[in-house]
């Protein structure tokens, strides 16, 4: 093969590659697609937001902006009927304006407008930091019911993958009672907790997680300059999915009236 021809080939599957790692061509995979203004893809806003979404509902909302074809619109033009899902410090509202007209798809919006009034969605909201300040208020809290946690991971898959990657810190079960790090909370006993389904669902964004851990296609490749100083967790969305529904299989730890979570 000539040079030149490997230089063109090469170019062309590095633009084919690129829109990918930049998390762009995972849009087409979706469910639903959110047309957003620009500066919410750009700010890191929608990669915050739709996997939060995703885990807790199975539903896949892809971001995107310009020109494209969209479901619905995260739009900071009013819409009448409609109230605010968020605004940002400077008061400006931003609204969801629905385009589908498809049974199937309105009932998955339905979803995500729920979500977003709701208590984990207005929390999800209220957490996205643009250098460490808060850039979005959450809209009016409207009392709805729980949105269901859909949960459809491979359990038994997830059960081998706790072990090996979270088993290395945490005590999982039975299987490694007198591993993990004495400080580190045992997975028992994280279920306890209310919100445990929602640490688990986003445990790579909690410290101390992020210095070492990498989703694929959702989280920032790590910084070169800052590489981490163990053995990193790399997993795939599908493997954090597993590793939740074991987590939902797991008996609650009975911790008795005076012992800590830890
Ligand atoms: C290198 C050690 C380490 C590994 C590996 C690790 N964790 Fe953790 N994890 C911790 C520590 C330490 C804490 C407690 C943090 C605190 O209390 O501030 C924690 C806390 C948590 C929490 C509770 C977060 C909260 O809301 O406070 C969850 C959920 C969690 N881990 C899930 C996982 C899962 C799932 C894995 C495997 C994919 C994993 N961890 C792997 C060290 C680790």
């Amino acid at each position: 093969m000539h040079v030149k021809r490997l230089g063109y080939s090469l170019f062309v599957s590095a633009m084919l590659i690129l829109p990918q790692a930049m998390g762009q061509a995972r849009a087409q995979d979706a469910d639903l697609q959110l047309h957003v203004p620009e500066n919410l893809i750009e700010s890191g806003f929608t990669k915050h937001l739709l996997p939060r979404f995703r885990f807790k509902t199975r539903v896949r909302i892809g971001a995107v902006s310009g020109g494209e074809a969209a479901d619905m619109a995260l739009t900071d033009v009013a819409v009448p009927g409609e109230i605010a899902v968020m605004s940002d410090v400077s008061g400006k509202a931003y609204h969801l304006s629905i385009t589908a007209t498809d049974d199937a798809k309105l009932k998955n919006i339905g979803k995500f407008k729920a979500w977003l009034s709701s208590k984990p969605g207005r929390s999800a909201i209220t957490k996205f930091k643009i250098n460490g300040k808060q850039a979005f208020i959450p809209g009016e809290e409207k009392k709805i019911e729980e949105v269901a946690i859909e949960v459809d991971g491979d359990a038994d898959e997830g059960s081998k993958l706790a072990l090996q990657h979270c088993g290395r810190c945490h005590v999982i079960d039975e299987r490694n009672l007198f591993g993990g790090i004495g400080s580190t909370p045992s997975f028992g006993a994280m279920k306890t907790l209310p919100n445990w389904f929602e640490r688990f669902s986003v445990f790579w964004t909690i410290n101390p997680h992020p210095s070492f851990t990498q989703v694929e296609g959702i989280t920032e490749p790590f910084n070169p300059a800052r590489p981490p100083h163990i053995a990193p967790v790399m997993l795939t969305v599908e493997e954090v999915e597993a590793i939740t529904a074991f987590v939902v299989k797991l008996p609650v730890k009975d911790l008795g009236a005076d012992v800590e979570m830890r």
